[in-house]
């Protein structure tokens, strides 16, 4: 069976038919690869992996980012639902952390080595709302002016999830969970040249908090701006799920954030994150005194 590629009518994305990736050959395989190069974003619809599935696809590109530092499980469920079947209220940590998710961002940004790469499957999704959305951040970079291009060449943002999650009024402590138990914070470049393709793109989203060299205001106003103008059209898709699709990213070059919904509905999806590699996702850690949960940056008090 020849896969089915199709573009997306945007910059980045493909959808890909006639492929299992429960079962996939080599030949398949090396053309998957190379559309993940290429589109940096592909959807494979209706594919119903198992977990064990949906963790031998991931697994092929490289070795596994553990979200849950209490267990191995390789497949991570970002669920509103508890168990019980109830579901996660405002003032619960895991409903402030999927609000979170709303914001633009890019996996494990505030991690010492950041993701390579995410695979998404919907298993229970709601009757409307909660998309996912994707932006590219190489044809973002790509469609800087000279000017704007100059002024960034240079800079790199520290990144934190204490930060973010204090963005939207959620005051964490230090050690509460994955993301939330290093002092201090890596600072990345805010253009990054991707390791496969050699392509440059804008390395932002809702961790960066601090742009050593400018004010916060200013660091702020160019965050702010450099997002609205990257997270638009053509460079974004949203993608309305239906249970058993499964959506593969490449981190290293594209934003994504996940569309409100009622929380009052179920929505279950499963997460497998592959690591970065070390050289070149691993950043240096500063020792930024507003890392930690104990004292939000001023912007955001
Ligand atoms: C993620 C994520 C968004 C969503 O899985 O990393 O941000 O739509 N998900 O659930
Ligand atoms: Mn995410």
């Amino acid at each position: 069976m020849e896969p089915t590629i199709t573009a997306i009518d945007a910059t980045l994305g493909a959808t890909i038919t006639d492929v299992d990736l429960a079962d996939l050959d080599e030949a398949t395989w090396n053309r998957v690869e190379e559309a993940f190069h290429e589109y940096a974003l592909l959807v494979f619809p209706g594919q119903d992996l198992t977990d064990d599935a949906q963790v031998g696809f991931a697994g092929r590109f490289g070795d596994f980012e553990l979200l849950r530092p209490d267990s191995d499980a390789k497949a991570v469920s970002i669920s509103n639902q508890k168990p019980d079947g109830s579901v996660f209220k405002p003032e619960e940590h895991r409903y402030q952390t999927l609000r979170g998710n709303e914001g633009w961002h890019t996996d494990s940004s505030y991690m010492p080595l950041a993701a390579k790469a995410s695979v998404l499957s919907a298993q229970v999704v709601p009757p409307a709302g909660g998309e996912t959305e994707w932006a590219d951040m190489r044809a973002a970079y790509d469609a800087l002016d000279k000017d704007r291009k100059g002024r960034i060449d240079d800079l790199s943002a520290y990144h934190s999830l204490y930060q973010s999650q204090a963005k939207i009024g959620h005051i964490v402590e230090t050690g509460a969970g994955y993301g939330y138990h290093t002092k201090g914070a890596p600072l990345r470049p805010l253009v990054k040249t991707h390791p496969v393709t050699g392509r440059k793109s804008l390395f932002i989203g809702r961790h960066a908090y601090r742009i050593p060299g400018l004010d916060d205001a200013e660091a702020q106003e160019l965050s702010g701006d450099l997002l609205a103008f990257a997270c638009q059209p053509p460079r974004t898709y949203a993608h309305d799920w239906r249970p058993g699709d499964a959506i593969l990213w490449d981190n290293r070059c594209v934003l994504h954030r996940a569309r409100p919904y009622d929380y009052r509905q179920a929505r279950i999806m499963r997460h497998t994150r592959i690591a970065g590699d070390p050289a070149s996702e691993l950043a240096t850690t500063g020792r930024d005194e507003r890392a930690s949960g104990f004292a939000p940056s001023a912007s955001n008090r």
